[in-house]
């Protein structure tokens, strides 16, 4: 995924097509059975009409519920899966439904959704083409739901504002929707994320996509909460009931080089004692330091789902990500309470280490994670979850392989509750 990658990923491409050579690919699956699932990473999940849309990322499987891995090691998911909310289910025997896409160009790896919830659609940028195979010119995409978990794909024409060729698209960005806008913060335009491109550099600014004029913005000083710093890898999260037009919370990832090319590892990192937060209508940004049991930095591919409970209290979920610092895979969980800024730590995830995996908040007061891996390679060893689909009660503080589609609604945990009470 990463650039400096590229040649262990060619490499591993290249064995593929040996290993495949004389099959084909034709029987592989976008939902392999249960007995057949090993991975499923770096797709992007979103909520509309009561269902769980998953977009893009790759799937490794097994053709006959053992050690044999069928197909290329990862192969690019073609279709659109979703899942009910609608109705309580299993990780292990839920009906996953796969929705055939118009055009291949549309298999991405950690795709940016901006999700309009209001009008049942969500909008794909960016991203990168697994392998950088078979890619074509760079168009926002818009897919607008039906009422059964399916949909309908479509290219969206953008009348005002900056021009899709005068932006670099990228991946690893932090990105996040507001109810009327998507933004994308940062990210790295690689020879994978954009036809033609030759180096890979980390970005600076911030964009913004309009829901309604369909206007793409970039800006850096008093645009991006962070300036003209380049920011990779990052995540933010979109919380309503603050100020009058809500605040977009900002942490982990890496500072970037527009110059040259550097690994992730050795860059700069943004600590996640230090959340960035700031008003998307005003821009206005802050920083503030937070307290209790700080999550390790540098942190990067977690993932982050927020919950708002009718207390006026905030809640970030973080799970998992990667360390290229000291290369490894973390296997631990956080809450980040506002207004308090303080870090709660969750019990153990199991199934292991894990990254690149994607969250929703989903039924009130869960959170579903899905997919995911250790290190790279590890998208070859077996998933202990089934499917890939962890669960998370919030308020109960418990990991699960079932969802409740009548949970009750969201409370903070008492052990943040017990926090707010001694002060
Ligand atoms: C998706 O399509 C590509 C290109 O045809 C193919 O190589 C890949 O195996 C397909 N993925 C799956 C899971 O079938
Ligand atoms: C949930 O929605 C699906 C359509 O996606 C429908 O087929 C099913 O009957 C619904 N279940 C319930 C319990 O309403
Ligand atoms: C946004 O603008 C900044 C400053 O001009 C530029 O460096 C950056 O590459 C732009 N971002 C994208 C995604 O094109
Ligand atoms: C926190 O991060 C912001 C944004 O990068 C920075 O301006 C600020 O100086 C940092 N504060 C501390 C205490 O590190």
């Amino acid at each position: 995924m990463a650039p400096h990658r590229l040649t262990s990923a060619l490499l591993t491409s290249l064995l593929a097509t040996i290993l495949t050579a004389g099959t084909t690919d034709a029987a592989l699956l976008d939902v392999p059975s249960p007995k057949n699932y090993v991975r499923r990473a770096l797709a992007r999940a979103t909520v509309l009409n009561n269902h769980v849309y998953i977009e893009g990322g790759q799937i490794t499987q097994y053709e006959d519920g053992f050690s044999s891995i069928r197909g290329r090691v990862e192969n690019q998911v073609n279709s659109t899966l979703s899942i009910p909310l609608n109705e309580s289910w299993k990780s292990e025997s839920v009906t996953i439904k796969a929705t055939p896409k118009p055009f291949e160009s549309l298999a991405r790896n950690r795709w940016y959704l901006w999700t309009d919830t209001k009008n049942g659609v969500f909008y794909a940028w960016g991203g990168y083409w697994p392998f950088g195979l078979e890619m074509v010119t760079d168009e926002v995409y818009k897919f607008t739901a039906d009422s059964r978990g399916g949909g309908e794909w479509g290219v969206e024409t953008l009348p005002n504002g900056l021009r899709l060729d005068q932006i670099s698209p990228g991946e690893a960005g932090a990105v996040t929707s507001t109810g009327t806008m998507g933004i994308v913060i940062g990210g790295q335009a690689t020879p994978w994320t954009q036809l033609g491109r030759d180096n890979t550099r980390q970005l600076s600014g911030m964009i913004t996509f309009d829901f309604e004029s369909k206007a793409l913005m970039n800006g850096t000083q008093k645009f991006s909460p962070f300036g003209d710093t380049p920011v990779v890898g990052a995540s933010a999260e979109f919380i309503s009931g603050v100020g009058e037009n809500g605040i977009v919370v900002v942490m982990g990832g890496h500072v970037g080089r527009t110059d040259k090319e550097v690994p992730l590892g050795e860059m700069d990192f943004f600590d996640m004692r230090n959340v960035t937060f700031f008003d998307p209508v005003t821009k206005e940004t802050w920083s503030q330091v937070t307290t209790g049991d700080i999550p390790p930095s540098p942190r990067i591919g977690f993932c982050t789902a927020a919950f708002s409970s009718k207390e006026g209290g905030h809640e970030i979920f973080i799970f998992g990500g990667s360390n290229e610092r000291d290369y490894l895979v973390y296997e631990d969980a956080y809450v980040l309470s506002l207004p308090g800024f303080v870090w709660t730590k969750l019990p153990t995830p199991p199934g292991g280490r894990r990254a690149y995996h994607t969250c929703v908040a989903v039924g009130n007061r869960q959170v579903l994670s899905v997919g995911g891996r250790g290190r790279e390679d590890e998208i070859q060893i077996r998933d202990a979850i089934p499917q890939g689909l962890l669960l998370f009660d919030m308020t109960a503080t418990e990991w699960k392989l079932e969802y409740d589609s009548n949970a009750a609604a969201y409370e903070s945990a008492n052990a943040i509750k017990d926090w707010y009470k001694k002060r």
